[in-house]
């Protein structure tokens, strides 16, 4: 039983749920949805085609993590007596993402984590997902490591190695389903930087500062435009309009699916953003990214030279940027394809471990290796 909420735990469980649907004869693949998000979650599941047997309906405006931790709690209560699964699933770090793990150890079914092992050193950065990571990991049975640091991060929390498969990012399976061509420049000759933002330690101070900088950035160069999807989180729509909504080449647009913010990606020149996704999402499609954020779980981006944090300070985005836009030599360097978060086989590898689990098939091979 995979359980998901949010837009981004729809992005990279659905090549999984479809893969395991396609065998049935292997899998019974049952798929619960808090729907700790609802439209933007919806989007998702129409994209890849995926019908939820269960729909807990959770969301409520300006909810705050009690209550989606104990609402989701309590719906997947019921929802566990009734399904009675051999295996729960769930992929990252959302609160969702702890209540499914909590609600199978309460229920003493088995628990496998897609995308286990991300840590930063800081407990409360980012919030709550570094709490939500490290608690899962401690109540998985089976530990889908997307990268060989995941791995390692795991190791050193003392996990046991046989629990742990090497599998790469299904975010990567999900992107190779729905990219095409790469076109470069946007219609009207402007340079194009793609901008999200969400994250609940940027809500406030910080999302002011990023905002203010996004208008330096293009007044200073007056050859790019903005196109920033707006989370439907009023506390992150609300600064973004006053700040940004007058500029002419400033587009706030409402979330786009899937498969269009694909192509915005596709067609963009840079990208700005504090999402997890699109930190791995970026490299593949060779796309530098600016990281808004003062910590990463995600450093394999940064390594690979084609991500950097830049933090949420005015100055140092409008610096790091107008050096990417001002210096072709400082862009190139960081505009190289780089994959090393996935090769589009995880959910293969995950859906070959689950079997290994269960005694019947051997151990998959692992990523990258
Ligand atoms: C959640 C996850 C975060 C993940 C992010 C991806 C938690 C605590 N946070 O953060 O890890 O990176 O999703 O987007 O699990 N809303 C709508 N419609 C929607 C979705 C959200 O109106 O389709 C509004 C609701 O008012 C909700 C608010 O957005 O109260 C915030 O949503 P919530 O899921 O609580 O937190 P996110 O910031 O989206």
């Amino acid at each position: 039983m995979p359980i998901f909420g949010t837009r981004p735990e729809a992005v990279k469980m659905a090549p999984l749920v479809n893969l395991l649907k396609s065998r049935p004869e292997q899998f019974d693949c049952t798929v619960c949805v808090t729907a700790q998000h609802r439209e933007m979650l919806d989007q998702v599941l129409e994209a890849f085609g995926v019908v939820p047997d269960y729909d807990l309906n959770i969301m409520q405006s300006r909810q705050s993590l009690t209550q989606v931790t104990t609402r989701a709690l309590e719906g997947l209560e019921k929802v566990l007596l009734e399904a009675k699964p051999d295996l729960v699933l769930a992929q990252g770090d959302t609160t969702t993402v702890l209540a499914a793990a909590l609600a199978a150890a309460y229920h003493k079914t088995a628990f496998g984590h897609v995308e286990a092992g991300l840590r930063t050193d800081s407990k409360f950065d980012p919030f709550p997902e570094e709490i939500n990571r490290r608690l899962t990991g401690r109540l998985t049975d089976l530990h889908f490591a997307p990268t060989p640091l995941a791995r390692q991060n795991l190791l050193d929390e003392g996990i046991d190695a046989n629990s742990i498969y090497l599998t790469g990012n299904t975010v990567i399976d999900a992107l190779q389903q729905v990219t095409g061509e790469r076109a470069k420049a946007s219609a009207d000759g402007k340079r194009m930087i793609l901008v999200t933002t969400h994250r609940r330690e940027n809500l406030g101070e910080p999302l002011e500062g990023i905002a203010h900088a996004l208008h330096d950035i293009v007044e200073a160069f007056p050859d790019t435009r903005i196109v920033l999807p707006m989370h439907k989180n009023p506390l992150v729509r609300e600064p973004l309009k006053r700040i940004l909504g007058n500029h002419d080449r400033v587009e706030l647009i409402e979330p786009p699916d899937y498969m269009d913010f694909v192509k915005l990606m596709e067609g963009a020149h840079l990208v700005l953003t504090d999402s997890g996704g699109v930190q791995e999402e970026a490299p593949a499609l060779g796309l530098p990214v600016l990281v808004l954020r003062r910590t990463t779980e995600r450093p394999e981006g940064v390594t690979a030279g084609t991500a950097k944090l830049v933090g949420t300070d005015r100055a140092d985005i409008v610096r790091e940027a107008s050096l990417l836009l001002g210096d072709q030599n400082a862009y190139n360097a960081m505009s190289h394809a780089a994959n090393p978060y996935g090769d589009g086989k995880a959910g293969e590898r995950i859906a070959q471990a689950i079997l290994h689990w269960a005694g019947q098939a051997d151990r998959p091979a692992e990523f990258g290796v």
